[in-house]
């Protein structure tokens, strides 16, 4: 797959920045923490992260070499006081091998992108020092509209057939009373798994087809020829324009699922 577009992803940043807003709202950072950021992308939160914590060592870890990059050119405009309590580092978050080494792992919109979250959050779970908290977010908007036009255009020729390898099956996120029971039977404690819908307002439906471009619909893009892509854009976006019933201003729903959970202190 071609790799991920920071400048893109960062095009509704302050959208995209709600839940960070909210996790930080609720979670307590104190000097000294060690935290990682699982899923970095280009390393703002990791950044804000170390901002909080004031003496504390904050590690990014992101499989996209893109994304490292630009995180990396953010860490060198940072004073050293900063900077020096940030790394950055390309890696596969589905395998982590730390233990007992953090007392936060944040993850922001990362989960999503990979299958077999039990095994996933059974190695965070180990990766977390005896006492550490982890708060992870997740998109959990299949079942809105621009999701739904997405699934229902790839059914469709002449794309179904050029879309046929692209599996959607483990990007439908469980209800948070699924990762709840997984969590209580990993061991994690303090357990607090619910939905927030945020609501973007939006210029147009062509802002929300945008929005995908950078995400969602990658797998998409990726697998269609290059002289199929446009046209695929296209039909999406006129396919949004039918179901929301505008080519205008409108508000975009967009739900997501927060997982907390603590490791016991002994
Ligand atoms: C939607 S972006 C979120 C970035 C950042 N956490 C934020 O909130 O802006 C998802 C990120 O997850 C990363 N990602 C997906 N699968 C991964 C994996 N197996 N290991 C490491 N990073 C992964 C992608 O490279 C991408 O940067």
């Amino acid at each position: 797959m071609s790799d991920w577009e920071p400048e893109l992803y960062n095009r509704f940043r302050r959208y995209r920045y709600e839940p960070v807003e909210a996790i930080l709202a609720r979670l307590p950072i104190s000097a000294d923490e060690r935290i990682a950021d699982l899923g970095c992308g280009s390393g703002e939160n990791t950044i804000e992260l170390a901002r909080r914590a004031v003496a504390g060592r904050v590690t990014g870890i992101d499989s996209s070499p893109a994304m490292i990059d630009a995180a990396n050119k953010a860490r060198a405009e940072l004073p050293p006081a900063l900077g020096d309590r940030v790394a950055f580092m390309v890696g596969d978050i589905s395998r982590l091998e730390a233990a007992a080494q953090y007392s936060i792992i944040f993850s922001n919109a990362a989960l999503q992108w990979i299958p077999h979250h039990r095994d996933v959050l059974s190695a965070w779970f180990r990766a977390l020092a005896p006492g550490g908290r982890m708060v992870v977010q997740m998109p959990a908007n299949d079942r809105e509209t621009a999701k739904v036009e997405l699934g229902n255009l790839a059914r469709e020729e002449p794309w179904r057939s050029m879309l046929s390898g692209v599996d959607q099956s483990f990007r439908e996120v469980p209800p948070p009373e699924k990762y709840a029971s997984i969590l209580h039977e990993i061991g994690f404690i303090e357990v607090d798994c619910y939905y927030h819908t945020f609501h973007h307002p939006m210029l147009s439906p062509s802002e929300v087809v945008e929005w995908y471009r950078a995400t969602g619909l990658r797998p998409f893009i990726n697998a269609l020829p290059e002289r199929h892509r446009a046209p695929f854009l296209d039909a999406y976006r006129g396919r949004l324009e039918r179901a929301y019933g505008t080519t205008a201003k409108m508000t975009f729903g967009f739900k997501r699922l927060f997982i907390w959970g603590r490791r016991p202190a002994a």
